[in-house]
């Protein structure tokens, strides 16, 4: 099998709105559990890589280093701060794969972290936009809403108006984040809920309401990549991991299709030499419902234009033919930018060592990971599988 990595521990804070927790606490803690977990002692850690978006959500920047206040033997070890929009957390993993295949290190601590809720609607809008090509710089309480919102209304203006999919798949995911103990939205809200315009689900952006979108959040996820075999006891495999961007502006894209998604997935799945429905689940990147719409037809399940159709014949749901987000997804687990990423490979991990409790998919044997960064501009695919 090809091996790029294994997965030897991980851990991952509860996500939502935690005033206790600063971008220094989410770190140490994250990446304390996460070496208890890996069965790691600090000082054995060869490279630390820090996913954290930041765009002025916190005053301090420069971050890698908070990581070393984890424990004094982290010392001196070389740490860096990645950052890739939306897919930052996944840009820290592919950084320690690559510090893996290089020969530079043997066992890499990942850590994403964001903290977003202490800085207030138009400052979260704003740094978010930072991320936009034609809006940076602008101010928006709702940020990148408006730039979903637009992509739903173009797929809408091509393909039918699909509100009652976007609804379905809002469902599906508050639904899976109830049993998720680290979900920032646990709470189950039904279809009619999340198809119904009122006080309680607002319009954010026509076409999207409040429950089209995920939410502002705080949190962060942790996990040990070692050298493939370098244990002897891993439960988990990375396969295959591939990135692919695509231009900024996205006058020059097709809205309604993440082609360079797509050509990360299909690299992805190539290296690891399967198809999409050798996967048992998915973790992807919902940061509003029409992203996964999308999404469902970037992967490979439906022909473009028939997303709605996985949803409508229930196989993206936990009890389908390939559960999709069963841990609710950005969009009830919550999305705080720089620790998404991670937490998605946390996630998957959990379900292939058997160990994720009620999100777990019975008997995965591999999961597929897909997380992007602005509109599908910076796209992260990866192949997990569970070791026998
Ligand atoms: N989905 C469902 N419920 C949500 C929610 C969401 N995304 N966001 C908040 N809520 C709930 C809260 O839990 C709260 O419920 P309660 O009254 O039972 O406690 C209620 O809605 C009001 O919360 P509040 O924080 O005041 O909502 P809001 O209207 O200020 O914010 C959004 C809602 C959707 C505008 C905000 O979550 C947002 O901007 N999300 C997008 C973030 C983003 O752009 N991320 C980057 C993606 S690329």
């Amino acid at each position: 099998m090809d091996r790029r990595a294994d997965i030897i521990g991980w851990h991952h804070t509860r996500f939502g709105r935690l005033d206790k927790e600063s971008v220094e606490s989410l770190i140490t803690a994250s990446a304390r559990g996460a070496l208890e977990s890996a069965g790691v002692e600090a000082g054995d850690v060869d490279e630390i890589v820090v996913g954290h978006y930041n765009g002025g959500l916190s005053p301090l920047s420069f971050t890698s280093s908070l990581a070393l206040e984890t424990d004094d033997a982290l010392r001196f070890k070389p740490a860096t701060r990645v950052e890739n929009a939306c897919a930052t957390g996944s840009a820290a993993v592919l950084q320690g794969l690559r510090a893996i295949a290089s020969g530079d290190a043997r066992t890499v601590l990942v850590i994403g972290v964001e903290k977003m809720t202490e800085a207030g609607a138009p400052a979260v809008g704003r740094a978010l936009l930072g991320a936009d090509y034609d809006r940076a710089g602008s101010e928006s309480p709702v940020g990148f809403a408006e730039i979903f919102a637009e992509i739903a209304a173009a797929y809408f203006e091509r393909w039918g108006d699909r509100s009652e999919s976007l609804a379905a798949i809002a469902a599906k995911n508050h639904r899976h984040g109830v049993d998720n103990p680290y979900a920032q939205l646990r709470k189950e809200v039904g279809f009619d809920f999340c198809n119904t315009v009122s006080e309680r689900n607002p319009l954010v952006a026509a076409p999207l309401r409040r429950t089209d979108c995920s939410p502002v959040s705080d949190g962060a996820a942790a996990l040990v990549l070692t050298a493939p075999g370098a244990t002897g006891s891993a439960d988990v495999a990375v396969r295959s991991m591939s990135q692919r961007n695509d231009y900024l502006p996205v006058s020059r894209r097709d809205l309604t299709a993440f082609d360079a998604g797509r050509a990360a997935w299909t690299a992805a799945l190539e290296r690891a030499g399967i198809g999409v429905w050798d996967l048992d689940l998915l973790e992807v990147h919902d940061c509003f419902t029409i992203a996964e719409l999308i999404e469902y037809e970037m992967l490979g399940l439906c022909d473009p234009g028939m997303g709605h159709t996985v949803v409508e014949q229930g196989l993206a749901h936990k009890d389908g033919k390939l559960p999709i987000n069963p841990s609710g997804g950005l969009k009830s687990k919550g999305h705080p930018i720089g620790a998404t990423g991670v937490s998605q490979h946390v996630l998957a991990a959990m379900q292939l060592a058997g160990s994720a409790g009620g999100m777990q998919v019975p008997g995965a044997e591999r999961a597929g990971v897909f997380n992007m960064g602005g509109t599908a501009v910076a796209n992260y695919a990866t192949i997990l599988e569970r070791l026998a």
